[in-house]
């Protein structure tokens, strides 16, 4: 291999001229000109024009008409300037090309899933566009050739720029990376764990870690004093676009500090690493209280790139002859609302009435919404006249209204529900109008976050049990007291994002005692499985705190990432699946067997088998290393489509997808090498459903077997709606 001598394509510029190079790498794209073909040569580093011209040399000219997309292959070549009004200014190497003399084909490449090349061959020509509009899962499924495109290259480069920016800000900084299990106890951070069976301790599970929580505190009792970790934590939570079951975090713990030094801490990382996209954040992040976020933003994740906040105006309006806000008052409930600057003309009476009033207030889950216009120094609005003018006067002053303005209003019993349809709104409106400014970055830290909340009717943790309260003589068993507490708990947020979160902790076994017996955790037997915690408390546990950094999120903010999917080299798709390597995937009995679980599932623990799974459906989806559809898997997809089968039907879906699935095999034995990808283009559009119950005997046996019947009409499930 001739790897020393190598050129890499993106690397050579006009300073090369009449240099002979040797490039290695991929075909992004051909063009035959007949007597001569051109090709863009593509490495990590770049692309570059070769070309194959018959006077240079007429094998490697014959040799370079079999060229195809993708093959790899070995140039050697002379570097000449391109001739005047040839230069292609989207390539950085434009203005150069290397005319081949010698070509070998290193290996080749079947026809692609999706066009890669990013790059148009010409000037003038349009240029592909990223497959953003390609299926999500084919790219995953192929995600080797998805990660050939140079953008998506380019995000990965700088993925590893911004972590190695971090860990250098941090060595300044005097932490140090210290690894922490995987294979460990769980610990509570709210979702649920993944869990690794033991085949030497049958019957018992390691975790997978939720966050380096227990044992980053651990490391501050060791004396570490500062420790930080770049390290993927595990979820089993419900997917959302920001979410991933296994995710990168930045994990950090100090002793004998306070939260001054976190912000500090990160304040400084954060600015750093996003300069690295070009992003000069404002410094000292802002500082807002979890209960002014909620009070002024609906959300404690607030995006501050714009105003908008709310105004509770019940006081104003507690004696209004506008009924609807009335009775609300009368039942304890309030009034809020926001101010759109200047937005009257953008939002019409018709919009306001017929669209957030009547359609996307609702939508949020508000009963209805309403509005005021100032026009020529006066509230306007189709309620305007319930108003009286010291009302109105009083309003217009609370909300700091001006000509031009528009007021948005909700009224309910449920305080929550109010934030939550305000929050909603003012993105929506903000969205709408486009009142974000896309290239703003507004960090703020929120603080003062209540210790507990009540789920289910029960104490829990808002962050996690070892986060230290704003006061410590509380009565753990006093509910009214505990709901009262503060936490010294902060997360840091950016244009409604939460990227980071953390606390100080709790440094003395009497406090977390408290805790845990406030949480009851001593009753759920949880208090014994964090023994080993309690316990290293009671030998000389220094005041110490710190915080986790998603860095996944992090980094898709800074590099503006659509997901952030695109910025993990082999994410999960939406449902938790990998399409590349198809996991999660049956195991063998042998490999349960041997794990003990197999005893467990079918003797031990009948009951843990999934509903409607008889044993044979376990035989034939598990078992037998079948990759076809179980009837288990029939029935569940039926049940997420609200259908519901008859047992003849499940067997025959069963049978039917069953046969596509073999007849896929048998199309992945065809070879497709010299046959290139087809593109179909048709125009689509809605068409209405023409048949009308009872006239068509057709659509009434399909849909005979929908559970309710009204009024002459099927009440069918969504999907088979029009
Ligand atoms: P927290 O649970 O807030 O804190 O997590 C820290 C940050 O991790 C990111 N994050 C995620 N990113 C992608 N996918 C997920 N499923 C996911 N879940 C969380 C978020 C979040 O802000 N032990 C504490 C930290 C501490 O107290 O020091 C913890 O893990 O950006």
């Amino acid at each position: 291999m001739k790897w020393r001598e190598r050129f890499y394509c993106g690397e050579i510029t006009r300073s090369h001229t009449g240099t002979e190079v040797l490039l290695m790498g991929w075909v992004d794209a051909i063009r035959d000109h007949g007597n001569l073909v051109f090709i863009h040569l593509r490495d990590v580093r770049g692309i570059v024009q070769v070309v194959f011209d018959p006077t240079v040399s007429m094998e490697t000219c014959e040799r370079a008409v079999a060229l195809r997309e993708e093959y790899v292959i070995e140039v050697r070549g002379t570097v000449t300037v391109r001739e005047k009004g040839t230069e292609n200014p989207h390539l950085k190497t434009g203005d150069i090309e290397v005319f081949a003399e010698e070509l070998a084909i290193l290996s080749t490449s079947k026809a692609l899933p999706f066009q890669l090349s990013e790059k148009a061959m010409v000037f003038g020509e349009e240029i592909a566009k990223n497959p953003q509009n390609v299926d999500e899962d084919l790219r995953l499924q192929y995600r080797y050739l998805d990660l050939r495109r140079p953008s998506m290259q380019d995000l990965l480069i700088k993925r590893y720029q911004i972590i190695k920016c971090m860990r250098d800000c941090l060595h300044e900084l005097n932490f140090i990376e210290i690894e922490t299990p995987f294979l460990t106890q769980s610990t509570p951070e709210g979702a649920r764990d993944f869990l690794v069976p033991s085949r030497i301790h049958q019957g018992r599970f390691y975790a997978l870690p939720q966050s380096l929580q227990l044992f980053k505190q651990l490391l501050m009792m060791s004396g570490m004093d500062r420790y930080f970790q770049i390290v993927r934590c595990f979820r089993d939570e419900d997917l959302r676009p920001n979410r991933q079951p296994e995710f990168t975090q930045l994990d950090l713990e100090a002793a004998f500090i306070d939260e001054e030094l976190i912000y500090q801490v990160i304040e400084e990382l954060t600015v750093r690493m996003f300069l690295l996209g070009g992003i000069d954040l404002p410094r000292p992040f802002a500082k807002i209280t979890y209960q002014e976020a909620i009070d002024r933003y609906g959300t404690d994740r607030p995006d501050l790139r714009f105003a908008m906040a709310f105004e509770d105006v019940t006081d104003i309006i507690q004696d209004t002859h506008y009924s609807v806000f009335r009775q609300i008052i009368k039942q304890g409930g309030e009034v809020k609302g926001f101010c759109g600057k200047g937005q009257a003309a953008a939002l019409s009476k018709n919009v306001l009435q017929n669209e957030y009033a009547l359609k996307i207030a609702p939508s949020f889950g508000a009963k209805g919404m309403s509005w005021m216009k100032v026009v020529r120094g006066k509230l306007d609005s189709n309620i305007v006249q319930f108003f009286s003018p010291s009302e109105q006067n009083r309003l217009i002053k609370q909300f700091s209204a001006e000509e031009g303005d528009v007021i948005m209003m909700i009224g309910g019993i449920s305080r929550d529900l109010v934030n939550k349809v305000l929050c909603n709104l003012r993105l929506h409106v903000a969205g709408r109008l486009g009142l974000i400014p896309e290239e703003r970055y507004c960090p703020v830290w929120v603080t003062s976050f209540p210790l507990f909340e009540l789920k289910d009717g029960k104490v829990t943790s808002q962050h996690h049990p070892f986060t230290m309260p704003d006061r410590t003589d509380f009565d753990p068993t006093d509910r009214e007291v505990l709901l009262g507490l503060n936490s010294r708990a902060y997360d840091l947020v950016i244009n409604g994002e939460e990227l980071g979160g953390g606390s100080i902790r709790i440094h003395r076994m009497d406090i977390q005692r408290k805790i845990f017996q406030a949480l009851g955790l001593k009753q759920d037997g949880l208090e014994a499985k964090f023994d080993f915690f309690l316990k290293a408390l009671e030998y000389g546990a220094p005041p110490h705190g710190g915080i986790a950094l998603g860095m996944d999120r992090v980094i898709a903010m800074i590099l503006k990432a659509p997901s952030i999917r695109e910025v993990i080299a082999f994410p999960k798709n939406r449902s938790a699946f990998c399409p590349l390597t198809r996991a999660p995937s049956p195991v063998d009995k042998s490999q349960l067997n041997e794990l003990g679980l197999l005893v467990r599932l079918d003797e031990e623990h009948p009951m843990t088998r999934p509903e409607g799974l008889t044993q044979a459906d376990i035989d034939t989806h598990n078992f037998e290393g079948s990759e076809r559809i179980s009837i288990n898997e029939v029935k569940h997809v039926a049940k997420l489509a609200r259908l519901r089968l008859a047992g003849s039907e499940a067997n025959s879906y069963q049978k039917d997808l069953n046969s596509i699935l073999e007849h896929v095999e048998i199309l992945k034995g065809l070879d497709t090498q010299e046959t290139h990808p087809m593109s179909h283009a048709a125009k689509s559009k809605n068409v209405w459903r023409d048949d009308r119950p009872g006239k068509s005997k057709k659509t009434k046996s399909i849909v005979s077997n929908a559970p309710v019947k009204e009024r002459g009409y099927f009440k069918v499930p969504k999907i088979l709606e029009g």
